[in-house]
């Protein structure tokens, strides 16, 4: 028996959709990149856009066609899910189960109607995809309601997992070979869970546990930054020098209508915080163009807050208005074609700010995870997240943190030759 899975969206989607292959493979299913050939296909969907449920309905046809041919096939959706948009997608899969029941998939399959029990699904081992890095959620939901935003009805309210079982799956992960753990929530520092941890106490106990390996999170909410937190972050040994902070827009406004819950005063007083005191950090973030009303001069605010930034990556999003949320009751009157103008503008600051921060890398040492190679170079990340490739001039193991010198930049990438053990000197 074979299944297919097709996932949407982020990061904590790619972590659950390994947990739904631990179940299906309990089950003594296989997988199959092939919906031709599975006997169940399996959906983690999004629904942060409406376009993304659309492309659910698009599945319609094709699982008619399969179905004529093997009928025996199921179905399944689970992922991020608005109550609304269900009786359409009932229509269309066989199952629909709360992500967080998946754990009773089985029973579903069998009895579609099976009432959900509501167990804890983080105690189900998400299945090893990659041998070095693995995502580890430590929270899920959402108590934010950003006025744009679906995901506090998707996720639900905020959940934070106990340290004790944070510490235990690192731990195991560690043992079994991997060096980069990327903690992982909607919002990582409100993480605050019954045991009375906070997010800089946990990052503290990942770091005491044994084993070589480092340590990032994804995102951060910029209200909840702490000077405490960033301090956390530049003394804890493991920790990367990488932080991810949405920053949605520049202009107060526009914040304000967004529910942000801070000024554009305030992110760039964390931005110079998070500079000062972890060195050569590498900046990510998330932007809204052409949210409801913004005007040119508002845009023109967040493109000036960008620059003063100096991101390395920013996910740039066009507003899309979505049922449910408080937002979707105003006028989406910036146009397709403004919006598209402005992500544009916004890029090509983006890719000057990324620049400029890799030629700093030039003539650098850097420390460097391994991950990949094909005959001529070898392929892995920066201890800040950068991309970089390296002429294969000696052997190293993959899966190896090593040392490189940095020889040539892009925007996106860095490129370099390994150093030789007895060089290291004036290194990040
Ligand atoms: N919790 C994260 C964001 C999760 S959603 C945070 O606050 O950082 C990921 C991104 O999708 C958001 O940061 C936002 O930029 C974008 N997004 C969410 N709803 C959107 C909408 N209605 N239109 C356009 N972009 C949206
Ligand atoms: Fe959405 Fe805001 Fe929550 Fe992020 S913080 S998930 S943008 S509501
Ligand atoms: Fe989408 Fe759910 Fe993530 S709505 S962005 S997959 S939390």
């Amino acid at each position: 028996m074979k299944y297919f899975l097709q996932i949407y969206g982020c990061q904590m989607n790619y972590s659950d959709a390994q947990r739904v292959s631990t179940v299906l493979e309990q089950m003594g299913y296989e997988r199959s990149n092939d919906e031709n050939e599975a006997d169940l296909a399996v959906f983690v969907a999004c629904a942060v856009r409406e376009s993304a449920v659309s492309r659910l309905y698009g599945n319609g046809k094709k699982f008619k066609r399969i179905r004529r041919q093997r009928p025996h096939f199921k179905a399944v959706l689970t992922g991020c899910v608005v109550k609304k948009d269900r009786p359409k997608l009932e229509k269309l899969f066989d199952v629909i189960i709360d992500i967080k029941h998946i754990g009773e998939l089985p029973q579903k399959l069998a009895l579609p109607d099976a009432p959900a029990s509501g167990a804890d699904y983080f105690h189900i081992k998400a299945k090893r995809e990659h041998p070095f890095t693995a995502y580890v959620p430590i929270m899920t939901g959402c108590n934010n309601y950003c006025s744009y935003c679906i995901v506090p009805y998707t996720r639900g309210p905020e959940y934070s997992r106990p340290a004790a079982d944070i510490l235990a799956e690192i731990g195991a992960l560690v043992t079994s070979g991997c060096r980069e753990i990327i903690l992982l929530g909607q919002n990582v520092n409100s993480y605050r869970p019954a045991d009375g941890t906070d997010f800089p106490a946990l990052l503290e106990q990942v770091s005491a546990l044994e084993g070589d390996f480092w340590i990032r999170f994804l995102t951060s909410h910029p209200k909840d930054m702490s000077e405490q937190l960033i301090r956390t972050v530049a003394d804890t040994p493991k920790c990367t020098n990488f932080i991810h902070l949405a920053m949605q827009s520049g202009n107060d406004e526009v914040l304000r209508k967004m529910n942000r819950r801070y000024t554009s005063a305030h992110f760039l007083d964390l931005v110079e915080m998070i500079r000062a005191r972890i060195p050569e950090v590498m900046l990510t973030t998330d932007i809204i163009v052409g949210f409801p009303g913004e005007t040119e001069a508002q845009f023109q605010d967040t493109a000036a807050l960008m620059e003063a930034a100096r991101f390395d990556i920013a996910y740039i999003n066009k507003y899309s208005p979505r049922s449910g949320t408080a937002s979707a009751a105003l006028p989406d009157d910036v146009s397709f074609a403004e919006k598209k103008r402005r992500e544009k503008a916004l890029n090509a600051v983006l890719r000057e700010t990324a620049r400029a921060n890799n030629e700093k890398y030039l003539g650098r040492e850097v420390e460097v995870l391994l991950e990949s190679e094909n005959r001529d170079y070898y392929f892995g990340k920066t201890r800040s997240f950068k991309d970089i490739k390296l002429a294969k001039d000696q052997p190293v193991a993959i899966g190896a943190f090593t040392r490189a010198r940095v020889t040539k930049v892009t925007p996106w990438a860095l490129e370099g030759t390994l150093c030789h053990p007895e060089s290291s000197e004036g290194s990040l």
